[in-house]
């Protein structure tokens, strides 16, 4: 009689965690996955990578958990992967499962079906991944610093980790892996995991990420990696050609880890190294667990760059420890970070850059905004049907920082902090919704701190398009000197020369550039490089908005500079918005395309889709 009893109970108590769980979050439009019915826990990696073909080949064991019976089938995201057979382990033994992989979808890649025959605990994909997967850049050595070895990286965020892995890809569940990797014995694997600084004699390499993270921070790299030590939880990984100048750089980055953990509580992921890529990287930073992967341009030489460091750190809480649950909550990851970010940059280089850092970004997001389309400037976009990187902007950011720096100002620092390092407890090693957020800033900040914030404000900065009235508009005293400054030169009062430039930071700078007239004459620009030498600034924030503006005004001056600058950077932040003010401008297309027919071969697919639709667009 017991024993139906505890089955009856057993049954109630599963329908009830299900139920709870499928109200908890919204679905993740992006997943085929049946991550409701089985959730893989754990994933075993085997894999070799082979630079000559351009392919990962091995399998990956996946253990499962049922959240309910009667599973019949496990469901896995693809995309272009070659899947050769699926095997499953039950009673002691593996044997040949089957499986359907269906067509590809656009967006979402291809559902791979796979039958469990029951009491089917782990299941084993063998499989290759193709040259043209989304999530991975295969660079041949002259795209590298030593030009002598190859190397390749992955990126998965958002939903590239199933164009290498067949997986259920999405933020809204965890997984721990471990993974042995073969290479080739002069090239050196490392992953977002516990990395062994040593070489291999025999190129066979295990790895172990002991902590549970959604997919899309599972990552790879392999090249001519070589390794720094900085301080007693940070390394630098990179090329040997630039090893010690990225520990000059960023050698702050121990007082970031301390400064984050006063304010936010522990760093939970033991080291924090930092794995410098060749500058094909399309992005600034990626957070990959334990091991962010960061783009050489901000190896500026003067520290002006490393707030992407700080960035990429704060993560480690929002974003790595609490997770978006889907794509449409990214403002969720970086929106937090943006402000963490901010607040360790506060922390440990002072409160004038910090708020430098802030007006620029903000700035930045006001330009942005009248561009992007009203839909796309709501913090809680629409993003279903649509592929995540297509909904790329600067709100889930600079929109997610300031509401933060809202929820600051209201209800004071101490009390914002306090809310923000429970919010990291509360949900460690777990995701979370924009729903969910709601009501959990309801109860632990809205209705405790009555009178402060009103929900209606609340719901205003998340669901409606553009900034609300009440929004923080940081502006920067330092910045106030500049602006008087550069108005006296233009209206002739003062000569350039007697400009005090001389101490000017680069953040000084980039508000100078960015806040001269659009329609400022030739012969202004001209002076102005004579003066600085601004087309060859090795700044690569400098030069970037120098050769944009030059662009909107048609200088040929940079031309040069212009060409090779799109040509060695693969960065998309820096060179998309290039691209699209030279093509806004017919007569400059065969220019533009003379220089994309040498770039293209040297960026990442990512940029490559990017710059290809801009092209389209413009015919
Ligand atoms: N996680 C992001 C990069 C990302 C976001 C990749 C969404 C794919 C989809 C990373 O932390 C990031 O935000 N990088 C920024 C740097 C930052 C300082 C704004 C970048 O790459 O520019
Ligand atoms: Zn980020």
């Amino acid at each position: 009689m017991i024993k139906p009893l505890a089955r009856l109970l057993a049954l109630i108590s599963i329908g009830f965690t299900i139920s709870a769980n499928a109200e908890k979050f919204e679905k993740d439009w992006h997943t085929y996955s049946n991550y409701t019915d089985v959730v893989s826990t754990h994933v075993v990696l085997d894999l070799d990578i082979n630079f000559e073909t351009k392919q990962l080949k091995g399998s990956i064991e996946h253990h499962l958990e049922y959240k309910h019976k009667g599973v019949q089938t496990l469901i896995l995201d693809t995309r272009d992967l070659d899947i050769h057979k699926v095997e499953a382990f039950r009673a002691g033994v593996w044997s040949d499962t089957s499986f359907k992989l269906a067509e590809r979808d656009d967006v979402k890649g291809s559902k791979l079906t796979i039958v469990l025959p029951r009491m089917t605990k782990r299941v084993k994909v063998h499989y290759n991944s193709r040259p043209e997967a989304s999530g991975l850049q295969w660079l041949s050595p002259v795209q590298t610093a030593g030009k002598k070895l190859p190397f390749m990286f992955s990126q998965s965020q958002a939903i590239h980790a199933r164009s290498w892995l067949p997986i259920q890809d999405t933020p809204a569940m965890r997984v721990s892996y471990e993974a042995k990797i073969h290479t080739a014995k002069n090239l050196r694997p490392i992953m977002s995991a516990k990395n062994d600084p040593k070489w291999n004699e025999n190129g066979d390499y295990y790895f172990e990420m002991p902590q549970p993270i959604p997919t899309y921070l599972i990552a790879i790299a392999a090249g001519n990696i070589h390794y720094k030590k900085m301080s007693k939880q940070t390394a630098i990984y990179s090329e040997p050609e630039l090893l010690d100048a990225a520990a000059a750089e960023f050698e702050d980055t121990q007082a970031m880890i301390d400064a984050t953990e006063k304010m936010y509580g522990k760093y939970r992921w033991t080291d924090y190294d930092l794995l410098i890529l060749p500058p094909s990287f399309p992005f600034g930073g990626m957070e990959n667990p334990r091991l962010s992967f960061i783009t050489p341009t901000v190896i500026a030489g003067d520290k002006s760059l490393v707030s992407l460091i700080a960035h990429e750190l704060a993560h480690s809480w929002s974003g790595n420890l609490v997770t978006n649950a889907t794509w449409r909550d990214l403002w969720l990851n970086e929106g937090f970070t943006s402000y963490v970010e901010n607040r360790i940059m506060e922390e440990v280089f002072g409160k004038d850059r910090a708020v430098m850092e802030q007006a620029l970004a903000y700035q930045g997001l006001k330009e942005e905004l009248v561009d992007l389309p009203k839909a796309d400037t709501i913090l809680h976009v629409v993003i279903e049907g649509r592929d995540p990187d297509d909904a790329f902007s600067g709100v889930p950011y600079t929109k997610g920082q300031l509401f933060l720096m809202f929820l600051e100002e209201r209800f004071g620092r101490d009390v914002f902090d306090s809310f923000l390092k429970q919010y990291f407890d509360d949900h460690a090693f777990g995701s979370i919704d924009t729903r969910s957020f709601t009501k959990y800033i309801k109860t632990n900040l809205i209705d405790k701190h009555s009178g402060k914030v009103s929900m209606a404000e609340v719901k205003e900065w998340i669901t409606e398009p553009m900034l609300p009235a009440n929004s923080p508009r940081p502006t920067s005293d330092v910045f106030t000197k500049v602006k008087t400054h550069m108005s006296s030169w233009l209206s002739n009062d003062t000569k350039l020369s007697k400009v005090p430039t001389k101490n000017w930071t680069v953040h000084e700078w980039l508000f100078f550039i960015n806040n001269l007239p659009k329609d400022i004459s030739l012969k202004r620009l001209n002076q102005l490089d004579t003066q600085f030498n601004l087309t060859q600034s090795t700044n690569n924030e400098i030069a970037h908005a120098w050769l944009l503006l030059n662009i909107k005004r048609n200088n040929p001056v940079i031309n040069t500079r212009l060409a090779d600058y799109m040509i060695t950077i693969g960065r998309r932040k820096l060179i998309v918005p290039l691209y699209k003010a030279l093509l806004e401008t017919e007569s400059k297309r065969s220019f533009t395309q003379e220089i994309y027919n040498k770039a293209r071969p040297g960026y990442h697919p990512l940029a490559q889709g990017t710059i290809d639709a801009l092209f389209v667009a413009k015919k």
